[in-house]
């Protein structure tokens, strides 16, 4: 018996960063998804990692980019969430870019989370998943608002705010598309969110106004999500840019990028997760498609065309 489960990465379209104290954020899944298949194996619990070339053998010390499946095994087995831990041969493999701000640590958790469980008989649990894989990004980054781990495994877009989850249901329209442009510069999502959270304890009674600032924006981009309005969508976005550049989150080549994109008729360019590096999201009306992707092209290190979708985790067993 073979496991497959899938699960999605995600952009982040509002509230990153200020999500991390407890202010709503909107995020939602797009089609690049990670890939985990899990069979029974005799010679013991090995993991391996296809995109990264790794290899992990239950029971050795694991490679750093692993520790969050030895972590999710270990938490299971402590909180008593399995009682035998049983040989497995898992597979991961993952078309989401990693460190690029796409939430490739949290859906390759929430995927093998997903298999792990189902390959110990325990019965499909969205809340589950979603907690034990919130578990292994504590492990990644220090202090995880939870959003990722949430996107990831229910899909579609969400407003998530302190653990609760709330679900806005749109159709997206088809002559609008999505940009991801990764800038090639990896980031580290916990030292942005703790320089951040410095930046905020220092100068406190400004930063509020920013945070709140960034409140209003999601909750209106909320009713225009609902409205498919497009222009107010993009509009907000680009305000969202602003707030993200003044909490110290940006750096020239994501300027350059952004710049560059809405000179060449992009409605709307901003950071997408952590910044100081990762990637921009660029939305664009589809007719503007070649001209924004020849102007980028020269100082990007990726593009990725994506929508968003509705799907979370999938799974299969065969
Ligand atoms: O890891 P990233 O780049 O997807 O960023 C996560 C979003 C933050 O709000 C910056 C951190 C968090 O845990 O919500």
């Amino acid at each position: 018996m073979i496991t497959y489960a899938s699960a999605p990465g995600k952009v982040i379209w509002f509230g990153e960063h200020f999500v991390v104290l407890g202010y709503p954020a909107i995020a939602s899944s797009i089609n690049l998804r990670a890939h985990v298949s899990i069979r029974d194996n005799s010679r013991g619990i090995i993991i391996e990692s296809r995109n990264l070339g790794l290899r992990y053998v239950y029971g050795e010390s694991p490679p750093r980019e692993m520790r969050q499946f030895k972590h999710i095994i270990d938490y299971c087995v402590e909180e008593g969430i399995i009682d035998r831990l049983r040989r497995f041969h898992a597979v991961i493999d993952s078309n989401i870019p990693v460190a690029s701000g796409l939430g490739s640590s949290a859906a390759t958790s929430v995927a093998f989370t997903t298999a792990f469980l189902a390959h110990h008989g325990i019965d499909y649990d969205k809340e589950l998943i979603s907690r034990i894989a919130y578990e292994a990004e504590k492990l990644v980054h220090g202090k995880p608002s939870g959003i990722d781990n949430t996107i990831s495994t229910y899909g579609g877009f969400i407003v998530y705010r302190s653990g609760s989850v709330k679900r806005i249901r749109i159709k997206w329209p088809n002559d609008y598309i999505l940009f991801v442009v990764d800038t090639g510069i990896r980031r580290n999502t916990g030292k942005a969110v703790s320089m951040v959270l410095e930046r905020y304890r220092r100068n406190e009674d400004i930063m509020k106004h920013v945070y709140r600032a960034s409140e209003k924006i999601v909750n209106k981009a909320i009713k225009c999500l609902r409205s498919q309005d497009m222009e107010c969508i993009a509009e907000l976005m680009n305000i969202n840019h602003g707030l993200l550049v003044s909490i110290g989150v940006s750096l020239q080549k994501i300027e350059l990028i952004i710049h560059r994109a809405l000179e060449n008729g992009a409605l709307a360019a901003k950071i997408t997760g952590a910044g100081l590096g990762g990637s921009v999201i660029v939305l664009l009306k589809r007719e503007l498609m070649k001209r924004i992707m020849k102007a980028l092209r020269p100082i990007a290190s990726h593009i990725y065309v994506v929508k968003p979708v509705n799907s979370g985790i999938i799974v299969k067993r065969e």
